[in-house]
């Protein structure tokens, strides 16, 4: 069984139960050849902290010693390691060897018997140069493989992997017919070529759609991507698990593996690593060093680097900082640039993943940043979202210093005293009008003052399609005393506009969707002011506490009255998770809900974003923060699809 814990888009932070304890991805599982150990099993465990390892059933099967050593015990035993193992089934032996001789159905019921955690099918590795007729055929007996393998599973966790070869509709085909059986994880097979190649982009569309084919609810393993250069990407894109014969390989001709790239050690002028296999010899020592010993050095060094990465990776997910983690690694290699832009051309993927706001601020990494989810879901929901004040004019503002309603506040006021106005400054993240400016990722980001010739030319773009779209009689950038005086007399002040509720109405719209910020009209609106910031803390509705505004990301958290108010203007299913009566009388209680419970859900709710929890009948039982999307409450077994945080007959 699989529980999501944490996540950050795609990326994700999860618990995968076996036999032999839990595994918590993302996970490196480092290949042991029980014919060729490098670095003892049982050391893993204790001096790197490895938590699974992962060997091929095929070796042992095809080998008459080690097949009688294990049966007599397994595969434990013969490794000598008490932490989950998986093992793979000699496809990869077939595709490098092509002489492997066993039945698929015998070499799963045999890892059952060897006592393997997590087995793995006999499918059909899909050759990158394969045709499309060739990579289908691939496809097909994969699945075929499959289907007859399911019943000798016993009960051992089975691994279903994607083919396909390089073409996207077989993988998502294939990922979609593996997701109807009965697998537990699913490895994404046929990539080792593409890897050694450095043909990330490629990587990028196979993965995305594998992963666009498969139930979210389970594990996926990218199949022979060992070098650390990869794992932010492949984290992002939603991989859980990989395995590592490179720190072994690598190290037997003396490369030395960094997350940037690897060296020969005959090219390294200092180790430059701290790690235990390194902190006390230096280049000169390693030469120095009998091969065998030099050999395994250099193998616990590439471990230690890969497993640090991986810790990388998960402070990355925990703060919410994958993608500046991605753009900044995509610097060490141009392969991994063209596939970060290769990846972004995924945005509507990527984008029902992605968390609606985070507690550190959006850093500025460099052109591709503007293609971020974050970034294209500002400017989608602006120009779908938003509505304009009915003003005639619009005052426009250059970048400055955030926020800008204090940055502009004299130009505002002033020109507010002339004509009845709009404001509205042209960012990176696209047209901000003014009411929005404290809310994220506005307010909380740091970009740089001089953009890239790129990203603005994008930028202007965007201010023209606003221009059509938003359609102002008269639209003006500012340019100091001379517009206010070009702009006197054109549209006199009429009646005077509350920015408090234009803000809370602009927010209420961006968030739950237009239409949300009418629970503000022809109602009497009062606010709670932070006594020391002057900021909005709480809005009252017709005098009962509604909404709060939190202080970190400039968005409302819902109380049971702003809900049942959102839930007359927002017509079902909207902003509502629909959860089995039963269950739904526990969340009038506090009691989160489950992802099991969860019946149907609103395909706009986004991880992070604050929803109501309905009954079968649609009655509402609780306000609480969803931590999934639709596809993934609909899909996991295990986990909490939305921390519930008030319940209305409290
Ligand atoms: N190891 C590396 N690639 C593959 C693959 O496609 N299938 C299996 N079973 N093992 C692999
Ligand atoms: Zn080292």
């Amino acid at each position: 069984m699989f529980e999501l814990k944490e996540r950050d888009g795609l990326a994700r932070m999860c618990e995968l139960k076996t036999k032999h304890g839990t595994v918590r991805t993302p996970a490196l599982l480092p290949v042991v050849n029980p014919n060729q150990i490098t670095i003892e099993p049982a050391e893993m465990r204790e001096r790197f902290g490895v938590e699974i390892l992962i060997t091929n059933s095929y070796i042992i099967w095809n080998d008459p010693r080690l097949r009688e050593q294990v049966q007599g015990s397994d595969v434990h035993s013969l490794l000598n390691f008490d932490g989950p193992i998986m093992t793979d089934s000699g496809a990869f032996q077939n595709y490098v060897y092509g002489d492997v001789e066993v039945d698929p159905k015998e070499i799963v019921a045999f890892q059952s018997q060897i006592g393997s955690d997590i087995g793995t099918i006999l499918d059909v590795f899909s050759e990158p140069d394969f045709s499309e007729v060739q990579a289908a055929d691939a496809m097909n007996d994969t699945l075929a493989r499959g289907k007859d393998s399911i019943d000798h599973k016993g009960d051992m966790l089975l691994a279903g992997p994607v083919q396909g070869g390089v073409f996207p509709h077989l993988r998502e085909r294939c990922a979609k017919a593996l997701s109807a059986m009965d697998f537990d994880i699913h490895p994404i097979g046929g990539v080792v070529p593409i890897m050694e190649g450095y043909r990330y982009s490629t990587l990028v569309d196979i993965v995305m759609a594998s992963k666009k084919g498969l139930d979210p609810s389970r594990p996926v393993h990218l199949f022979g991507a060992g070098h650390p250069m990869m794992f932010p990407l492949a984290v992002l894109m939603g991989c859980d698990m990989f395995d590592s014969a490179s720190y072994a390989k690598y190290a037997r001709d003396e490369r030395v593996m960094y997350p940037t790239g690897t060296k020969f050690l005959r090219d390294l002028h200092d180790l430059a690593c701290s790690c235990p296999a390194c902190v006390k010899t230096s280049v000169d020592d390693l030469k120095d060093m009998e091969k065998g010993e030099r050999t395994r050095r250099i193998a616990e060094h590439n471990l230690h680097v890969s497993l640090q990465e991986l810790k990388k990776v998960k402070n990355a997910i925990h703060e919410g900082s994958i993608w500046e983690m991605v753009e900044m690694r995509a610097r060490t290699h141009p392969a991994l640039l063209d596939a970060l832009k290769r990846l972004v051309t995924h945005k509507d993927q990527l984008e029902r993943f992605e968390p609606v706001s985070r507690r550190g601020a959006f850093f500025y990494c460099g052109p591709e940043s503007y293609e971020r989810p974050t970034v294209t879901r500002y400017r989608e929901r602006f120009f779908s979202r938003y509505r304009r004040p009915d003003t005639k004019v619009l005052v426009g503002f250059e970048d400055g210093e955030k926020p800008y309603s204090r940055t502009y506040s004299k130009e505002i006021s002033d020109v507010s005293t002339k004509v009845d106005a709009s404001f509205l400054v042209a960012s990176f993240f696209g047209p901000v009008p003014i009411e929005l400016d404290h809310m994220f990722p506005i307010a909380q980001s740091v970009i740089p003052k001089n953009l890239d010739a790129e990203v603005l030319s994008k930028m202007r773009g965007v201010m023209e399609r606003h221009a059509h779209v938003h359609g102002y009689p008269l639209a003006v950038m500012w340019d100091g005393e001379e517009t206010l005086s070009f702009l006197e007399g054109v549209a006199p002040v009429g009646r005077e506009r509350d920015s408090d509720v234009m803000m809370c109405r602009a927010v209420l719209d961006m968030q739950f969707g237009r239409g949300a910020g009418d629970i503000l009209t022809g109602r009497e609106i009062g606010f709670v002011k932070s006594r020391n910031t002057g900021r909005i803390r709480n809005v009252l509705i017709d005098g009962t506490h509604a909404l709060s505004l939190r202080a970190h990301d400039g968005m409302f958290t819902l109380k049971p009255d702003g809900a049942r108010l959102l839930m007359e203007a927002l017509p079902p299913p909207k902003m509502r998770v629909v959860v089995e009566d039963e269950p739904a009388e526990f969340s009038r209680k506090g009691a989160n809900v489950f992802a099991k419970f969860v019946v149907d859900c609103d395909e706009d709710i986004r991880p992070g974003d604050y929803a109501m929890v309905v009954d079968t009948k649609g009655d509402l039982a609780a306000v609480g923060k969803a931590l999934m999307n639709r596809e993934e409450m609909l899909a996991f077994r295990r986990g909490i699809a939305v921390r519930v945080k008030s319940m209305p007959d409290e």
